[in-house]
């Protein structure tokens, strides 16, 4: 089990929970070592076979059922083929350890593998080079937008995934809905130039999610609601659609979530929050420490996003958010300028806080903020806490000092598009400029 070190360091000084993190411990509850000197239950023995040619989905499920009450799955390195689908559901105290590449072949919806109803669970490589290649681009070649998503964990507790490498899905890469006290680390997704092809997607309780890559066009990590003691830190989203909360709808109920350390690249938003219509409330979140070059939008709060129909109810409420420390550069800052904050008319934002924002647009040489129905301290947010007002729109025409930002020497350049097969990559050994990840790649 481990605790973050930013929590650890805060709980030796305060009594109680500091702002906006975890609520406890997260992590399986007995290490990997524990279950595999308990029982090991290697795929090769109930029937896989690396050929890339057998069918995983049997074998793998017979393997969790020998080993779900207490004890390691064990997928060796080489090459599988997975034709149907597991559900790998009511364990406790079992691990899946995925040294292999799963190659899709099957067609399929749902997920390729789930994980539900589960305690005490660990997936993992111990090689950092276990893989699955979603093979997506087979799909969307054809235009299809259809066909599974890899990774679904749902109602699952105490539990980490990290060194695992997700490739191309046909949709989604990994969900993780209604889990407690998860860590989820070292991983590298990359899938299709594609909306629909979501990286990682939580809305769950008690979540630490640090040192992730992410290339799409789609979701980089975003929260849904609903969601509770989030952490997300050391984001690298490198060609991607950028992180959002959202999209957000009746009875939204997200709280205390934490982003620092985002480094956005050539992505729809550096953040997005979208809704239209709807209910309920996001409050209590903070967003530091991000970097953006290239995006189209950078802070993007948009209770009026068309491409979601809009939904009964005044709009969700936003309070008490803070944006500090972002830097950099967005693509065209007369197009889309850096700070949009379009809040419900009906549900008006308050406590909004911009500070120690600087960025620059790359092209032309002037950019815009804009904000309607929103209070808080910066930029063109009122004072205040009530009454709607129409979008008010603020043009500068100098660059703000100290908005220069480093970028990660290997950016993404071009994109993978959706039509030819994408290549695995490594796991990087940096997210985010200057900041080491928190733990050690595994088998380095
Ligand atoms: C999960 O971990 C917490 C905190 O360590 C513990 O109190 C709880 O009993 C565990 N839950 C399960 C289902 O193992
Ligand atoms: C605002 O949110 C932070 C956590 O992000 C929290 O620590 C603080 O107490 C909240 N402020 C108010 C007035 O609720
Ligand atoms: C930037 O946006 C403005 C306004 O939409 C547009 O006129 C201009 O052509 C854009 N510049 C580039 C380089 O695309
Ligand atoms: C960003 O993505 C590209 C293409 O996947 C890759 O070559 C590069 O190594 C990635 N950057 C890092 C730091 O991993």
């Amino acid at each position: 089990m481990r605790f973050s070190q930013a929590l650890l360091a805060a709980v030796a000084v305060l009594p109680t929970l500091v702002w906006g993190q975890l609520s406890g411990k997260v992590g399986p509850s007995t290490s990997a070592a524990t279950k595999t000197s308990k029982k090991t239950c290697n795929v090769l023995n109930y029937g896989a076979k690396a050929d890339k040619t057998t069918d995983l989905g049997p074998p793998l499920a017979s393997a969790h059922a020998a080993c779900k009450s207490g004890g390691t799955v064990v997928i060796p390195s080489g090459d599988y083929a997975m034709n149907t689908w597991v559900s790998l559901t009511g364990g406790s105290a079992w691990a899946l350890q995925l040294d292999g590449v799963i190659y899709r072949t099957g067609t399929a919806g749902g997920n390729m593998i789930f994980i539900g109803s589960t305690s005490d669970f660990e997936l993992f490589s111990s090689t950092g080079k276990g893989a699955v290649q979603g093979n997506g681009y087979v799909l969307h070649a054809q235009g299809s937008r259809t066909g599974a998503r890899i990774l679904r964990l749902n109602k699952v507790n105490n539990f980490s995934v990290h060194d695992v490498i997700l490739v191309d899905a046909p949709a989604f890469h990994f969900t993780m809905d209604t889990c407690t006290n998860g860590e989820v680390y070292n991983m590298a997704i990359r899938g299709g130039d594609w909306g629909g092809l979501d990286g990682l997607d939580v809305w769950s309780n008690n979540i630490w999610i640090h040192d992730v890559m992410v290339t799409n066009r789609d979701e980089c990590v975003t929260v849904k609601s609903p969601s509770k003691n989030i952490l997300i830190e050391n984001i690298y989203c490198n060609w991607s659609g950028g992180c959002a909360l959202g999209s957000l709808g009746a009875d939204t109920a997200i709280s205390l979530v934490h982003y620092k350390n985002v480094y956005t690249q050539n992505s729809n938003q550096m953040m997005m929050i979208k809704s239209n219509g709807g209910s309920g409330y996001v409050e209590d979140v903070v967003f530091e420490n991000f970097i953006g070059h290239a995006n189209a939008y950078s802070l993007d709060i948009n209770q009026y996003w068309s491409s979601m129909k809009t939904l009964a109810g005044g709009g969700v409420k936003l309070s008490n958010i803070t944006f500090k420390n972002w830097k950099g550069t967005e693509a065209n800052g007369s197009q889309r300028g850096p700070i949009k904050v379009m809040c419900a008319d009906g549900a008006p934002c308050t406590d909004i806080n911009i500070n120690d924002f600087a960025m620059w647009t790359e092209t032309g040489n002037k950019q815009w903020y804009s904000c309607r129905s929103a209070y808080g301290s910066g930029f063109c947010l009122k004072s205040g806490t009530e009454g709607s007002y129409p979008a008010s729109t603020s043009t500068v025409s100098a660059a703000p000092s100290g908005y220069s930002a480093p970028t990660m020497k290997e950016d993404l350049k071009t994109a993978f598009g959706t039509t030819v097969s994408i290549p695995i990559p490594t796991i990087p050994s940096s997210y985010y400029p200057g900041a080491t990840p928190y733990s050690k790649l595994a088998g380095s």
